[in-house]
């Protein structure tokens, strides 16, 4: 399935990313004043080490690139389908939406507080976003459709989110990021024949930088425990499933990009998502039953509907609008049933830092 709107144009790349559906990534703000009274102190020591990290700046040279990079986007890019190269523009344009939201969120946080843990830390987190959205600009601007950050940051729409909120999305994100990197880097060491463009060869030391945000977030939260636990679970709950959810109905509309790379969307996924559930037990208590039946069925149906809405929405007019309020009930019913599936419930481990070792 492919976009409504063909991108051959920078104007259409950038309102692709202005857009805002359930599935397209948002720009998110939240109240400062919360977040300037965080306190990590509760973990000083680890707090410190990451700082030390990110102080080392290791990836300072990495997004570079190589004077035989536009020669291989020229030799090999150039023989994928027309299909293909609209779905990796897609592709790459959701990713530069993500990777500029956490940017704007992060040097919003740093402009806005004081304490000095905090706004280090956002400092740090912006800097790395920053070179990640230009690293992927400028291979959308190979094709000419590189996007006016400036301009996205001023007309895309912003989702307030209250600070625990941030933490559950944001280290999701960063963490399912990562995850999402690391799989696609090691299929494609294992095969290079069907690394179809360059971009992929910066994912291994890039999804660290994701990695270690969300170490960050994990801190936060482990240094403020309140945030784990009693009725903040059924956040997380919550978080966990739109977040996956989320990723498994925007991957299945892009088949053919997994399918380049020698991966099929769905076993991707669930290599992505027991990745994320393995690496989320150093924060959350619980954790979503992947393997479960249900769980799979329940995900599976959620795309299903998505395929309706899109061609009820297509198909307009009144039966259209009717058919398509149907099925947004089914997806909401459904989403709800998942909701409710049991879950894996761990004890925490006494030390927070893990090492990205996928
Ligand atoms: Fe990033
Ligand atoms: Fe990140």
């Amino acid at each position: 399935m492919s976009a409504e709107i063909a991108i051959d144009s920078s104007a259409k790349a950038s309102q692709k990313a202005v857009e805002s559906t359930m599935l397209s990534p948002r720009f998110y703000t939240t109240d400062f004043a919360a977040m300037d009274r965080l306190d990590v102190s509760a973990l000083r020591s680890e707090w410190d080490t990451m700082m030390t990290e990110y102080e080392g700046d290791n990836n300072h040279d990495h997004f570079q690139r190589t004077p035989e990079f536009a020669q291989e986007v020229a030799e090999r890019f150039s023989q994928v389908s027309p299909e293909m190269r609209q779905e990796f523009l897609e592709f790459l344009i959701s990713s530069l939406t993500s990777e500029f939201s956490g940017c704007i969120l992060y040097n919003e946080i740093f402009k806005n507080v004081e304490n000095p843990d905090i706004k280090q830390l956002m400092r740090y987190m912006a800097r790395d976003e920053s070179r990640h959205a230009s690293f992927i600009n400028q291979s959308l601007k190979d094709f000419g459709l590189g996007i006016d950050l400036g301009d996205l940051k001023r007309t895309k729409a912003y989702t307030y989110f209250k600070p625990k909120y941030i933490f559950y999305a944001t280290y999701l994100s960063e963490k399912i990021g990562y995850a999402r990197y690391i799989t696609i880097y090691r299929q494609l060491e294992k095969n290079p024949d069907k690394r179809f463009h360059p971009i992929f060869k910066w994912f291994e030391r890039w999804c660290n930088d994701e990695f270690r945000h969300g170490e960050s977030f994990a801190l936060i939260m482990r240094a403020n425990p309140h945030l784990l636990r009693g009725g903040n679970v059924y956040w997380i709950r919550f978080f966990l499933l739109a977040v996956y959810a989320t990723m498994y109905v925007r991957d299945h509309t892009r088949p053919m990009l997994h399918h380049e790379m020698g991966l099929e969307s769905t076993s991707y996924d669930y290599t992505v998502f027991r990745i994320t559930n393995e690496i989320t037990k150093q924060v959350f208590p619980v954790s979503l039953d992947i393997d479960h039946p249900a769980f799979r069925a329940g995900l599976a149906r959620l795309f299903h509907i998505q395929t309706q809405m899109d061609a009820a929405k297509a198909q307009g007019g009144v039966w259209g609008t009717l058919r398509r309020a149907g099925w947004a009930a089914a997806g909401l019913a459904t989403f709800v049933r998942l909701y409710f599936q049991p879950v894996q419930h761990h004890a925490l481990p006494a030390q927070v830092r893990m090492a990205p070792a996928w």
